[in-house]
């Protein structure tokens, strides 16, 4: 049998699903032929574009990315020449819980329970790849010092971690959750090596990438000082107050911005007041191909413009089409922009990718996933005011999420 059919039942079946029908394929009619596959192909374009009249698929509001192990290193590795803040990475260490389990050095941070090994060291000892996956994936590889032990009881309850005493009467476990429990060897059915890490998975899920790029920082470095700068969202309930936009394009929802033309004589900002004229921005951006996008910032509305939240002046980190990584200056134009073939390795021209602005006085850059993209010294007339962009032109979305900012 030739493939053309069943690939043809696939798509009928894709099609259902999405249109949450059965037509325009009966089951009786499985599509064998080119003309009835060429019957549905019509009918699901034509039903396409009722349900989308702009060619635009439909947004899934809550869907933020997750970074692969493979995406994080590749960030980590561009990064390198910029390494994170040790003190942020000291606050986030023990915001993820390692505090509860690791000691660094002579500075224990925290209380450690004494489980984990001391962490001092670690980044010299382990490559920047073995110190991710001992972080992502710990069951990887466990060093049979800090094995722990499953024990199961004649009664089938089990208890997961460490032998403190075991003697001709029975055993004594110090629980991963920390308690102790006592069996008596009457009671004890088996006692055997656990496969898995004492450490648990998924420490860094809500993590983004800056922070992980500062947790790396302090264990790189071993030790850190109160006083960090740490990050606080851009949106949400803990956000910053004061976003406007025009709400047929923007929607916040959550902590995930979105931006939606059905096609704009003219860009639409969603904006806030910045919280300090020196700043620095983070976030995860998806655009779709040819959506154009960037965070204006230093932004001032023109008084001559018929819609207020129109066409800001200040400075803007593209995001986009052949603009992805430069800066923008109003009156200006572009002023600079990232090495072609390195911005190409580095960007991710269909899925998520994370940026980060930084502008400080005069200095201004910009990195995309960990690659920097420009630093440059520029002034230019100011504004007060920061946000992100929809390009004018022809119908398009973009979705901001993660986004946080801190003082550089
Ligand atoms: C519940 C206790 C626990 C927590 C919480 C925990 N760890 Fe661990 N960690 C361990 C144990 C036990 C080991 C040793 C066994 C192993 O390698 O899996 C370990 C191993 C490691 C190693 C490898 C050390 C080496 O010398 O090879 C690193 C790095 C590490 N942890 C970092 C972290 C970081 C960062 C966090 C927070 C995001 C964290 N751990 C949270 C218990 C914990």
């Amino acid at each position: 049998m030739n493939s053309a059919p069943r690939r043809g039942r696939e798509l009928a079946r894709m099609i259902s699903r999405w249109t949450a029908s059965t037509e325009p394929q009966a089951p009786e009619d499985p599509l064998e032929t080119a003309e009835s596959f060429e019957r549905a192909r019509l009918a699901a374009e034509a039903w396409y574009r009722e349900a989308y009249p702009t060619g635009l698929p439909p947004m899934e509001l809550d869907a933020a990315p997750r970074w692969t192990e493979a995406e994080i290193a590749a960030f980590l590795e561009r990064a390198a020449p910029r390494p994170g803040d040790p003190d942020v990475g000291r606050a986030v260490f023990e915001a993820a819980g390692c505090a509860a389990c690791h000691a660094v050095g002579s500075t224990p941070a925290g209380d450690p329970l004494g489980f984990g090994p001391d962490l001092a060291g670690v980044a010299e000892r382990l490559s920047r790849a073995e110190l991710l996956a001992a972080i992502l994936a710990p069951s990887r590889v466990v060093s049979d010092q800090y094995r722990a032990s499953i024990a199961l009881t004649k009664d089938e309850r089990l208890f997961e971690g460490f032998v403190t005493v075991r003697d001709a009467d029975g055993i004594e476990l110090r629980t991963l959750g920390g308690e102790s429990v006592r069996i008596d060897s009457d009671e004890l059915e088996s006692l055997g090596p656990s496969t898995r890490s004492p450490m648990p998975e998924g420490l860094l899920e809500s993590r983004t990438l800056e922070e992980i790029r500062d947790l790396f920082a302090y264990l790189k470095e071993g030790r850190g000082s109160a006083g960090a700068r740490v990050w606080a969202p851009l949106f949400g309930n803990s956000g910053l107050k004061g976003w406007d936009g025009d709400s047929a394009v923007w929607s916040l929802r959550g902590g995930l911005l979105s931006g939606r033309s059905q096609g704009l004589a003219q860009s639409s900002y969603a904006l806030a007041p910045l919280p300090d004229r020196d700043l620095c921005v983070e976030f995860d951006v998806f655009l779709p191909p040819g959506a154009n996008s960037g965070l204006a910032y230093r932004a001032r509305r023109r008084d001559r413009d018929p819609e207020p939240l129109a066409d800001p002046s200040g400075f803007q980190a593209d995001l986009g089409q052949s603009h992805w990584g430069s800066l923008y200056v109003d009156g200006r134009g572009t002023v600079a922009r990232p090495d072609p073939a390195a911005l190409e390795a580095a960007l991710d021209r269909r899925g998520w990718n994370h940026v980060l602005v930084r502008f400080r006085g005069e200095a201004h850059s910009m990195e995309i996933n960990g690659l920097e993209t420009y630093s440059a010294q520029v002034s230019a007339p100011e504004g007060a005011l920061f946000g992100f962009q929809v390009h004018q032109g022809k119908p398009m979305q973009v979705r901001i999420a993660n986004a946080r900012w801190r003082t550089p």
